[in-house]
């Protein structure tokens, strides 16, 4: 007979306790303890009524050298936006989580991918314990995916799932979402950490024992992360996050984790009325409503994986007479903006001190990049001093705490960049300027560059002396 007594597990670092814990002795996360029920198997069976224990082939060592490689052969997706994330296409046995928030695209994504999967002569088999099947069929039917290649079963229980994919031994498996799928070994309730890890543990068995690609969806926390225990990372070996706003129909998809590329590349597509669309030249889809001639507004060339992109990122600085002046930013690092605001009071001589200031990057995409302080630095100066920053200049650079202007990596792509969108001048640090001349770097002969140094000399550039 099994022994079952409940326990308590963090669902961050996997400690167990025989008592409810509000914040975790382990790792001190706060309310991160779950209820299970702890089975211990009977002696005569320990070990071996766990269908992920039942799964895992076990494989003798051999010689490097007698390893074949041929594993590694990637298969395209179709979609070469998504290929592009996944660093080249599907590793073969390759498990990829995908995360991102309710009605972001998930669910839309993977049914594209069935799609073209199947149009290449290959068996998917999608399996959902989210939606009916009639819901599927219809979301199918907006996204013109329609193939007898594609197995379709509404289903939550693991077991279940394995005996499908034994039974159909499909090219591509797909299981929306790891949250509602459930072993029936286990009687915790779909969704909590021993289920999770049971569920992905034996569902990564499954897609490594047969060299057959896995899609997880995974459901995301009011933090953004992927819910359950950060082990569920490490079990997989990609994994990707879909970025988006709710109203803007642009979303990306960037990869956090990649065990087979890198994990800077991202992936632009707009949703629209038949699924993901891809974006092949994201730069003009992001600049494609920006007002003219007005202040507050720059375009600023960040770096993502391996492309340049141009974004518009606004600036408005009001005077605040009432409270605490606030400080708000969408889409760039509230921190980073606070320092520019005090990189420029202190270097430039525009008082902003007593001013609320929203910093908003166009699209409803986020940007990290050291490069994109001098857009912050532009677009608030342009506010404050309520002057237009001129229709044809772009802005990239790093500000110190200094007030100095530093150079950042690709430079020159990103220069290419610049001219290929239509923009004529750019201001960016003296330092980048004079490498790429004492490189011999072709630079583009339609964009006038302006090296500068300080944050005075960006506004001198951008505004004219005074
Ligand atoms: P969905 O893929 O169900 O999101 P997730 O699986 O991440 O929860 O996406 C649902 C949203 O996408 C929903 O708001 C409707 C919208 N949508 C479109 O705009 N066009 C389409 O062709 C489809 C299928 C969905
Ligand atoms: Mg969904």
């Amino acid at each position: 007979m099994a022994k079952t007594r409940t326990k308590y597990k963090c669902s961050e670092c996997g400690n167990t306790t025989y008592k409810w814990q509000g914040r975790c002795s382990q790792c001190g996360e706060w309310n991160s303890f779950e209820e299970f029920v702890d089975i211990k198997p009977a002696a005569s069976s320990r070990g071996s009524d766990r269908l992920s224990d039942a799964l895992k082939t076990s494989t003798e060592p051999i010689p490097l050298t007698k390893v074949s490689s041929s594993q590694e052969i990637r298969g395209s997706v179709g979609i070469s936006e998504f290929d592009r994330v996944l660093g080249g296409g599907l590793v073969p046995g390759s498990v990829v989580l995908v995360g991102g928030e309710p009605g972001i695209g998930k669910s839309t994504l993977l049914l594209q991918v069935a799609g073209k999967v199947a149009d290449q002569d290959m068996t998917v088999l999608y399996c959902s314990g989210e939606e009916s099947m009639a819901q599927i069929k219809m979301r199918a039917e907006r996204l013109d995916v329609a193939s007898d290649n594609i197995y379709l079963v509404t289903e939550t229980r693991l077991e279940e799932i394995v005996r499908h994919t034994e039974a159909i031994k499909p090219d591509l498996l797909i299981v929306d979402s790891i949250q509602t799928t459930a072993s029936t070994q286990i009687t915790s309730s779909s969704g909590s950490v021993s289920q999770l890890r049971e569920v992905t543990n034996a569902l990564v068995a499954l897609a490594k024992g047969k060299g057959m690609p896995l899609f997880l969806v995974g459901h995301v926390t009011k933090g953004g992360n992927i819910a359950g225990p950060k082990m569920l990372e490490h079990m997989v070996d990609t994994v990707l996050y879909f970025e988006g706003q709710q109203g803007v129909p642009f979303r990306l998809i960037r990869a956090v984790k990649n065990r087979f590329g890198s994990t800077n590349e991202i992936g632009v597509f707009e949703m629209r009325s038949r699924g993901l669309q891809e974006v092949t030249n994201p730069s003009g889809l992001l600049l494609s409503e920006r007002p003219d001639n007005v202040p507050g507004s720059a375009v600023m060339c960040t770096f993502e994986g391996t492309r340049p992109l141009l974004a518009e990122i606004q600036a408005l600085v009001s005077p605040n007479n009432y409270g605490p002046p606030r400080v708000t930013a969408i889409g760039v690092d509230t921190g980073r903006v606070l320092l520019m605001l005090n990189i420029l009071e202190r270097y430039s001589g525009l008082k902003l001190l007593g001013h609320d200031v929203f910093v908003n990057v166009a699209g409803g995409l986020k940007f990290a990049e050291p490069a994109v302080d001098l857009g912050i630095i532009a677009a608030l100066a342009s506010s404050k001093i309520d002057q237009a920053i001129p229709h044809n200049v772009v802005v990239f650079g790093e500000v110190g705490l200094s007030g100095e202007v530093r150079a950042v990596i690709q430079a020159s792509q990103r220069l290419t960049e610049v001219n290929m969108m239509g923009f004529t001048h750019c201001v960016m640090a003296r330092n980048s300027v004079e490498t790429l001349k004492r490189e011999g770097e072709r630079l583009p002969e339609n964009v006038e560059l302006s090296p500068v140094s300080n944050v005075r000399d960006v506004l001198n550039a951008l505004f004219g002396p005074g």
